[in-house]
């Protein structure tokens, strides 16, 4: 297939033809399991009765973005600007900015967009609600934030109780801004792999946010929306009656980490690399490493050939130590599950979508490295 995306080198390099096996492109290269991922997709929608805003920081892709949609999805999360711009571009209405966005730069550029599409963004902390407030008035607009609770992740976000009350009337009292709800991402709870732990954990972040709504109610606010994250306790943030909208992400790639606690959903996303160097037959070294793939949730693990085990990378270097497999030869192509899908995501410029084996698309990451 000679697709609209061909100008990239990269991308010609690879002869990228329609109906091609996959272990024909050339290396590192991403490659999305169609099938799979739909079968991700749907089973995220269909085992929620809550809203759904997948957060796009997985996959960075306007294409998937749009099957999220499709799938049932109202809107998307993204966590920065730049990151949205490209979504709203690509003719994505209604964007959760779950980020606090600051600075006299990001703020004209918040305005920008939200003065063309339905925007949503976060506070935590007065001096941003002061200075979101004083742009959005100065160009007469209404800004609609929510208030993000610190419910234990102790990242970003207001204390639930007393200072998120006071934070929230100060939204109310501030021109141009109009407030939305209320926001928290569990977190700190998600990797619990025992399944009672992880929802008794949940559990009380949520009341810590409901008892704050509730607060926030006393006082004549309407909090409207009560939103949530992520992959690891979709089945509980997503089945909740006080909950309006969840945020997960990873769930329609999977990765390495998060498969071990939640075994429903399948791997679509893994790196191809090829062999370069076996020096000796234990040891197999492919053209795949730190840049290509990330460790910061561990090493990734390969998934063909079987009895093959990556034991450490360097920066363009992944060493594969024999387990029980049949030696490699220069040339043989290995694949790989990332440890964290969405890190690895922002590395590469295009996914190869295939459906069984065959290569059927070339899909653009255009929001690959947005960073602001
Ligand atoms: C604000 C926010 N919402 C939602 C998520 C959920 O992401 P995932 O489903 O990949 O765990 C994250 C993860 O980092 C997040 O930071």
């Amino acid at each position: 297939m000679r697709s609209n995306t061909f100008p990239e080198r990269e991308l010609a390099m690879n002869e990228v033809i329609t109906g091609m096996n996959k272990i024909e492109l050339d290396t590192p290269c991403l490659i999305i399991n169609k099938d799979v991922m739909e079968a991700n997709l749907a089973h995220m929608a269909n085992s929620v009765k809550n809203n759904l805003r997948p957060h796009i920081k997985t996959h960075k892709s306007p294409v998937i973005a749009k099957m999220q949609l499709a799938a049932g999805a109202i809107g998307i999360t993204s966590a920065k600007v730049s990151e949205a711009e490209i979504m709203a571009k690509a003719g994505i209405n209604n964007i959760l900015i779950a980020n606090q966005i600051t600075g006299p730069q990001k703020i004209t550029r918040l305005l920008d967009l939200a003065s063309d599409y339905s925007i949503q963004v976060l506070v935590d902390n007065l001096v941003n609600v002061k200075e979101l407030s004083s742009a959005a008035e100065a160009r007469k607009m209404e800004l609609h934030v929510l208030i993000e609770l610190n419910v234990g992740l102790n990242r970003c976000g207001v204390l639930p109780g007393a200072p998120a009350l006071e934070l929230a009337r100060s939204v109310l009292n501030s021109r141009g801004l109009v407030f939305a709800g209320v926001e928290f991402y569990e977190g700190h709870v998600s990797k619990f792999p025992d399944s009672d732990i992880r929802k008794r954990e949940t559990q009380k972040s949520i009341d810590l946010a409901l008892k704050t709504k509730e607060q926030i109610e006393k006082i004549g606010m309407n909090v409207e929306v009560v939103s949530s994250g992520g992959t690891c306790t979709y089945a509980i943030t997503g089945n909740h009656p006080d909950i309006t909208e969840i945020r997960p992400g990873s769930y329609m790639f999977m990765d390495a980490s998060y498969k071990q606690i939640l075994p429903e959903f399948e791997y679509a996303l893994t790196i191809l690399g090829t062999v370069v160097s076996t020096p000796h037959p234990n040891r197999a070294v492919i053209d795949a490493g730190g840049k290509s793939m990330t460790q910061d949730n561990g090493l990734p693990i390969i998934v063909s050939p079987e009895g093959w085990k990556l034991i450490w990378m360097n920066e363009e270097h992944g060493v594969l130590e024999r387990l029980d497999g049949s030696p490699l030869t220069i040339g043989d192509k290995v694949e790989i599950v990332p440890s964290h899908s969405c890190t690895t995501t922002n590395l590469y410029d295009h996914f190869f979508v295939c459906q069984k084996d065959k290569l059927i698309d070339v899909w653009d990451i255009s929001a690959r490295g947005k960073l602001q």
